[in-house]
């Protein structure tokens, strides 16, 4: 930030298996943002080597990088980043464009996923003239296009009516049941809860880590026990 030097991670040591179910939680300004696009390869770390089976992503050349973000990474902006001048289906079928994807394919593959995250009607809807909850909605079609194994959610379901963030992770839930890596960062302490491996993060630092599996995530965990 200018001539300031901010740290917003230290210290990371984390490995994360293919098919984990993993929540990152912590304050705001914690660092969980930038621990995702350090994750996904969109951000370099100013030290230490982030690997992505087995490559040094920090190390390898933007096309090369590139196209390892679009075989293999889902990725959820917490800001959505969603092309203003395109709908919401021109949205999704652009990862599909750069995979090389034809238009007929390109179009049935996003409807289907702009179905299965729940945006019906607003599909020819420019992100200007969707809410909130539905442009996320949009953003996590669009991270699924490629069918990425590995999926890295920041804040999915943040601006999403309790009902909607429910069908959404249960959405992410169902994908990582077959086999898919899901990152959630997320404030809901009930969704966080859900997750195999729980992460806390405070100031830059990973703090706690949970990997005890909860009995039911609907259930209110005993007290006595
Ligand atoms: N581009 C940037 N330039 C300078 N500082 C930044 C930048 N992005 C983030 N930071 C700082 O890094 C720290 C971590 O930010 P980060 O966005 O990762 O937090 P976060 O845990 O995702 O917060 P939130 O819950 O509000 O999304 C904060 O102190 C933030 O101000
Ligand atoms: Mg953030």
């Amino acid at each position: 930030m200018g001539k300031i030097k901010v740290k917003a991670l230290r210290g990371v040591n984390l490995t994360i298996n293919s098919g984990d179910y993993v929540s990152i939680m912590g304050p705001s300004g914690s660092g969980k943002s930038t621990l995702l696009h350090l994750m996904g390869a969109l951000d370099k770390p100013s030290s230490g080597k982030i690997l992505i089976d087995g490559i040094d992503v920090s190390r390898l050349k933007s096309n090369r990088l590139a196209l390892l973000r679009r075989k293999k990474i889902g990725f959820v902006f917490q800001q959505f980043h969603l092309l203003q001048r395109l709908t919401a289906l021109e949205n999704v079928e652009l990862p599909l464009w750069f995979a090389g994807v034809n238009k007929t394919m390109r179009t049935r593959r996003a409807k289907k996923l702009l179905e299965r995250v729940g945006l019906g009607s607003g599909i020819y809807h420019r992100p200007g003239e969707l809410s909130g909850g539905e442009m996320q909605m949009v953003s996590i079609a669009r991270a699924l296009a490629n069918n990425p194994e590995i999926i890295l959610a920041d804040e999915p379901t943040g601006d999403m009516d309790s009902v909607s963030g429910k069908v959404t992770m249960e959405m992410l839930e169902e994908l990582n049941s077959g086999g898919k890596t899901l990152v959630v960062v997320t404030h809901d302490r009930e969704f966080g809860a859900r997750a195999k491996r729980r992460i806390k993060i405070m100031d830059g630092i990973i703090e706690q880590e949970d990997t005890e599996p909860l009995s039911s995530p609907d259930r209110k965990p005993a007290r006595n026990q």
